[in-house]
């Protein structure tokens, strides 16, 4: 068994709403696991808590409950130092690659501007150190005395992606980092990344709203549902046979260019349905689309059942499965 590197227990995050008292539950009770040199895909639709869940784990944004461990290190709760020097073992790259990249700094310095902030090397040994990278993800050293408005987005992403692996982190959180590519850009970059992650042994997280994406690169997929994990296992479980009727829905629903709009068009949803009110709904999140419900579902949250080793699913089936099949 991979060492196991990360480990998301019990996350909840909270938000005010737009309707007065009313809360949004971004991320509600998330808990996983990522190994040494492995790909968890993290998929589900817009506003499902996906980000909020990746801001929670770098500690960008302060978690209501749950922890993280690096290691088996406490990050979350780590003191200011601790956490300081740990952060760099954790990176994200955005989708929007030229706007998380600062426009009056050449690429040059953005690259190495995280070694800065962390007192890392001297300027001399930064500056060499972001020519480097720069052939790592295929342009040029000479690139670095360049602005990112000069580069495409594609670049941009590549510089991007440079400017992750500065620090030499053992993991890297892609949000939605290929989305906003063109499919021909989108593969290269892709390549790009699996290449990274064989030649340093990167854990990933590659968070997309495209299942086929996801399907191809990732060792194991968690499917979000309104801020919860509703199915986790393998690439292959999940996608080969899911047991979970909105891992079903994902699988059949034909992702649109815009994954902003990303929505599971054939369960009738209309927009602003994936908001989630916490509230004592008491019952599962996903019973008022479901196609399978049945009265049990709208009296508890189902539990993630195991299903087979590593496979499990929010969903009341499983149960009535596993009573069935029990001798
Ligand atoms: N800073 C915030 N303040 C209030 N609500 C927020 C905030 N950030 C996120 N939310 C809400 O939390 C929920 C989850 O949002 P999040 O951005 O994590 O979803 P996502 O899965 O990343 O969506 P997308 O696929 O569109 O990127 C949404 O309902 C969103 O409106
Ligand atoms: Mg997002």
């Amino acid at each position: 068994m991979a060492e196991t590197l990360l480990e998301v227990a019990h996350l909840i995050k909270t938000y005010p709403a737009r309707g007065k008292g009313q809360k949004v539950q971004a991320v509600a009770d998330a808990s996983l696991a990522l190994a040494r040199g492995e790909t968890l895909g993290l998929v589900g639709e817009s506003g499902c808590g996906k980000s909020t869940l990746s801001r929670l784990i770098l500690s960008l944004v302060a978690a209501d409950q749950g922890a993280v461990r690096i290691a088996g290190a406490d990050f979350l709760g780590a003191p200011r130092e601790e956490q300081r020097l740990m952060r760099r073992r954790i990176q994200i790259v955005f989708q929007d690659a030229l706007s998380s990249l600062n426009p009056r700094m050449t690429v040059g310095v953005n690259i190495a501007e995280p070694m800065r902030l962390q007192g890392l090397g001297t300027q001399a040994s930064r500056r060499e150190e972001a020519r480097q990278l720069l052939e790592l993800v295929g342009l040029r050293a000479e690139d670095e005395d360049r602005y990112p408005h000069e580069f495409s987005g594609g670049q941009c992403q590549r510089i991007a992606i440079a400017r992750a692996l500065v620090l030499k982190p053992d993991i890297v959180i892609f949000d939605e980092a290929v989305s906003a590519l063109d499919v021909s850009i989108r593969a290269q970059i892709l390549r790009l990344i699996l290449d990274l992650q064989q030649k340093f042994g990167l854990s990933y997280i590659f968070i997309s709203h495209d299942l086929s994406v996801v399907k191809r690169i990732c060792d194991r997929i968690a499917v979000m549902y309104l801020g919860r994990i509703v199915e986790i296992g393998s690439s292959d479980a999940v996608c080969g046979s899911p047991r979970h009727p909105y891992t079903e829905a994902l699988l059949r629903a034909i992702p649109i260019a815009d994954p902003r709009r990303m929505r599971v068009e054939n369960l009738g949803l209309i927009e602003g349905d994936t908001v989630a009110a916490a509230g004592p709904s008491g019952g599962c999140a996903f019973e008022p689309r479901c196609p399978h419900r049945f009265a049990r579902c709208g009296l508890s949250v189902p539990p993630l059942f195991d299903i087979a080793a590593g496979h499990r699913a929010a969903c009341f089936l499983n149960e009535t499965d596993r009573q069935q099949g029990d001798p």
